[in-house]
């Protein structure tokens, strides 16, 4: 089904992208990845070596050549994840991340409508749904919340496409907090400082230490954009899922335990009582499980054991400018 059939992804270079990359190859889709490089391209490296995979540097907001590309490579599927990802990074360069989470997003849509584009997967976020009641799950139908200008640009994204969906079969993938190695490593996300902290016994910091979020692995949103690339049912119009599994919500103070119990190690840490950031949510994926048959298989407890080897192996330098977004 997948041999020959070319998927377009942006971001390609990213924390996330690498692994999407590298499922969709192995699952015999030629991929075309897309990026500008802001955070360098060590996240390409293992991709290059591979005769299937094609490389076009570009920045997103070039809507001309954006537009000369997407007529050339005509791509089966689009997935879309370039983006400025995170609140500190949307906060230090507003005007950019306006330009690419929103204007871009709605550029490369028409781009691939007209390239007879059969399928366009958008990377959004859980954080959309910024602050809740606590207690309950919050399912796709909920209203959106977003308390931060990355989320609200996410959130503007999913209103356009939903609105112009009818052209083009459209996925709106929610992704819980990302976890887990990759090829373009990020340090700035939860799971993954503090399971460096505590493997490395450093003392840290915790604000709002007991908010939840969902979280989940890069391996598994790998995984459900290859499904939906494979997949031969055709869902018209937009479809909206949240990713990840109900039981990887957690508090951060649960979350820090849970990293500490699976590496058998103490958690030095001081919490701080209550940030800046006042999101909180817990969500429900019976959506996706029902729809989708998708279920994650990397939980966090998975992420910390190997965070903590590829520390005491040396195999990730200390370059601290190479593993955040700001
Ligand atoms: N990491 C998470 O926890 C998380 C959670 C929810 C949603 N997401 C979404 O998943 C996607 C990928 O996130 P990530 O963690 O891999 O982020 P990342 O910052 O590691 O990757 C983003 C990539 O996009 C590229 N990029 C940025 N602006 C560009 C432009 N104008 N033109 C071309 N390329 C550009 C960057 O160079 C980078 O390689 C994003 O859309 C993000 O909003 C991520």
């Amino acid at each position: 089904m997948s041999k020959g059939k070319r998927v377009l992804v942006t971001g390609a270079a990213g924390y996330i992208g690498s692994g999407v990359c590298r499922r969709l190859l192995s699952a015999g889709f030629d991929v075309i990845g897309m990026d500008s490089l802001m955070y360098g391209a060590t996240g390409l490296l293992p991709l290059l070596v591979t005769p299937r995979f094609t490389f076009v540097r570009l920045d997103i907001r070039e809507y001309a050549l954006l537009r000369e590309q997407l007529n050339q490579i005509r791509p089966f599927a689009v997935v879309h994840l370039a983006a400025i990802v995170g609140d500190p990074a949307c906060k230090k360069m507003p005007e950019v991340a306006r330009q690419t989470n929103l204007a871009a997003t709605k550029a490369l849509f028409g781009a691939a409508s007209e390239s007879d584009t059969s399928r366009f997967i958008f990377a959004s976020t859980c954080s959309n749904y910024g602050l809740s009641d606590s207690t309950a799950l919050l399912s796709e139908d909920n209203a959106l919340n977003p308390l931060s200008l990355y989320a609200e640009t996410k959130v503007e994204a999913e209103h356009w496409l939903i609105e112009n969906a009818a052209t083009l079969e459209t996925y709106i993938l929610r992704f819980g907090t990302a976890h887990g190695l990759s090829a373009r490593m990020r340090f700035d996300l939860t799971v993954n400082e503090f399971a460096r902290a505590i493997a490395m016994d450093t003392p840290f910091d915790v604000y709002d230490s007991e908010t939840w979020r969902p979280y989940c692995h890069v391996n598994d949103f790998a995984e459900v954009i290859c499904g939906i690339c494979s997949d031969t049912t055709v869902r018209t119009g937009a479809n909206v899922f949240n990713v990840g599994s109900d039981e990887e919500n957690y508090r951060k103070i649960d979350l820090i335990n849970a990293i500490a119990q699976a590496t058998s190690r103490t958690a030095r840490f001081s919490d701080t009582g209550n940030g800046a950031d006042r999101r909180n949510y817990r969500v429900s994926f019976a959506r996706i499980v029902e729809e989708l048959k998708f279920m994650p298989r990397y939980p966090v407890a998975y992420s910390a054991r190997q965070i903590s080897e590829a520390l005491s192996l040396g195999l990730l330098p200390s370059h601290e400018a190479h593993y955040a977004n700001v």
